[in-house]
């Protein structure tokens, strides 16, 4: 369900920073300054660097990388918030800072392939995990994509070590396209095509 809508002439482009999409487990809401401070807790863990192929960075350097990431057009993520940790009722617009988990983001990093996205999902809290928030806002992600951004191929890039993530994507139709030696990371693609689309509308 979506909350609010953006308007005026960012419709579409900028449409992330606008939106609140809730589903079954999980709010999907704009990555907002309020954010940033746990954002940056969940990022000193090593084993979530690793997982996300991170770098870790300093507070100051995580503001800055939130700033980049609204004012890029081909960049949009949301956090993640499970619905059983919300304090009170969601109000859209509220960071909910307590009920943030995780983050799911798609980056267009092809300027000459606007229509392919990559994708990436971190549930951050293990009290969270394997709850099927990671599952539900994948494809809540993959559908606002298509939805807004006329997106039709998504890719993800997990390493070959990270189980959880590789099982998560294949389950969702994603093959396995190519692998990095140098990397030690599997790209797994999905075509969005009319069959695939329908397992995105949840
Ligand atoms: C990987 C991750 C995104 C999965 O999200 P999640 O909410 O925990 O997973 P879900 O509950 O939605 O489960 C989805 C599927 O993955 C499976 N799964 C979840 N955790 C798993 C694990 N540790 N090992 C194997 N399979 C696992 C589930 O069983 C489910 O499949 P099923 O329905 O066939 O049983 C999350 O655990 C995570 O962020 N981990 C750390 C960071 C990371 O690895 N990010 C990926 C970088 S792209």
């Amino acid at each position: 369900m979506e909350l609010e809508e953006a308007s005026g002439e960012d419709k579409g482009q900028r449409k992330s920073l606008e939106t609140s999409l809730e589903g079954k487990k999980v709010v999907l809401v704009p990555y907002m300054r309020e954010h940033v401070p746990r954002y940056h807790e969940w990022m000193q863990d090593p084993a979530l660097l690793l997982a996300t192929g991170s770098e870790p960075l300093t507070l100051d350097q995580e503001y800055q990388m939130h700033l980049s990431w609204t004012q890029d057009p081909n960049k949009h993520t949301f956090i993640l918030l499970d619905k059983e940790l919300i304090a009170g009722s969601f109000v859209h617009g509220d960071p909910h800072v307590e009920a943030m988990v995780g983050d799911v983001n798609i980056y267009m990093n092809d300027p000459d392939d606007l229509q392919t996205a990559e994708i990436e999902i971190m549930i951050a809290e293990p009290k969270s995990r394997g709850k099927g928030l990671g599952e539900e806002s994948v494809l809540m992600m993959m559908t606002f994509a298509v939805e807004n951004y006329g997106i039709q191929k998504f890719c993800a890039k997990i390493g070959d070590s990270n189980a959880a993530s590789l099982h998560l994507f294949r389950k969702l139709g994603y093959v396995d396209a190519s692998y990095s030696e140098v990397f030690k990371e599997v790209t797994l693609e999905l075509p969005v095509t009319e069959q695939s689309f329908k397992i995105l509308v949840i």
